[in-house]
């Protein structure tokens, strides 16, 4: 397969695949243009290896060829993880089902997500959460642990959480818009204090959390789906947040600092839209701009 044909020319190559954990890659891009890109994760063990939130179609053969640098050969992968049925992360789901070319492939998600899944036209084996009793297990005895946090922002969605590593995979939340990335972030104790975010003590250029906040505020249905999510993840003890989109999140301290700012966050989806007047709707994490829709 030549790859590189079929890749925009707004996408960067220059970034390989990145290793975020033992055996855990992060195969997506950064794709400047559009202020919003996708962090699809290998989980390599031993000889097998899952997907999490594939990607989306346009985006499968940058993605595959982030696998291929791995040095796992597609075959290996046994399992597809879907933590939400949204095109951003499902939508290259036939091409990676060919490429693996396995009549044993599973494709995992709740079956709440299932139902809109099968609609891209798969051939595999859906799998929901239920019927598995919420685990994963590799043949090492390596388990994957899935926890529900409904409306959050599907039905169906949920978390993913490798128990080996403590890397808890997050789907959407604690995503965030934005064309400034970098595959880890890290925050500082000022940050923790910091209520304007536009004149960073640190001297920073870029401060990540209102793109985080206000990701939060578009995508998440209401305040009250997004406090519950936060507070199931509390209980998992996660060493390392992978986000679908945004950045990673390895430290402790800025783990805690976030799930106590969303779980705390105003105006999010339907609350700021009925809370305030119809041409007054602003962000609070950015009072300049607009609501928008997406
Ligand atoms: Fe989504
Ligand atoms: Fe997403």
């Amino acid at each position: 397969m030549d790859a590189k044909k079929n890749i925009p020319a707004k996408i960067s190559l220059a970034s390989n695949a990145i290793e975020i954990a033992e055996g855990i890659y992060w195969v997506g891009f950064y794709d400047k243009l559009s202020g919003l890109h996708c962090n699809p994760y290998l989980i390599v063990d031993g000889d097998e290896a899952v997907v999490i939130d594939s990607g989306s179609r346009p985006d499968f053969p940058i993605i595959m060829m982030k696998i291929l640098q791995t040095g796992i050969a597609p075959a290996a992968i046994n399992a597809l993880i879907y933590q939400h049925y949204d095109p951003d992360l499902c939508g290259n789901v036939a091409n990676f089902e060919d490429i693996i070319d396995r009549k044993d492939l599973i494709i995992i998600s709740d079956a709440r997500n299932n139902m809109f899944i099968r609609h891209y036209s798969i051939s595999s084996n859906l799998v929901s959460l239920d019927t598995i009793d919420h685990c994963f297990m590799f043949s090492s005895g390596r388990e994957l642990m899935f926890f529900n946090t409904p409306y959050a922002h599907s039905a169906g969605s949920f978390v993913t959480f490798d128990t080996k590593t403590g890397v808890l995979f997050t789907s959407d939340l604690f995503g965030s818009f934005g064309a400034t990335w970098d595959v880890f972030q890290k925050l500082s104790p000022e940050c923790r204090k910091c209520v304007t975010y536009t004149q960073c003590p640190e001297g920073r250029t870029y401060c990540p959390l209102p793109d985080i906040l206000r990701f939060h505020e578009e995508i998440m249905p209401s305040g009250l789906a997004l406090k519950y999510a936060i507070e199931q993840i509390e209980k998992i003890p996660a060493a390392i947040l992978a986000p679908q989109h945004g950045s990673v999140f390895a430290n402790q301290d800025d783990i805690a600092f976030l799930c106590s700012m969303l779980k705390s966050l105003k105006n999010v989806g339907i609350d700021g839209v009925i809370a305030l007047p119809q041409d007054c709707q602003t962000h609070v994490s950015n009072p300049k701009m607009p609501r928008q829709v997406i």
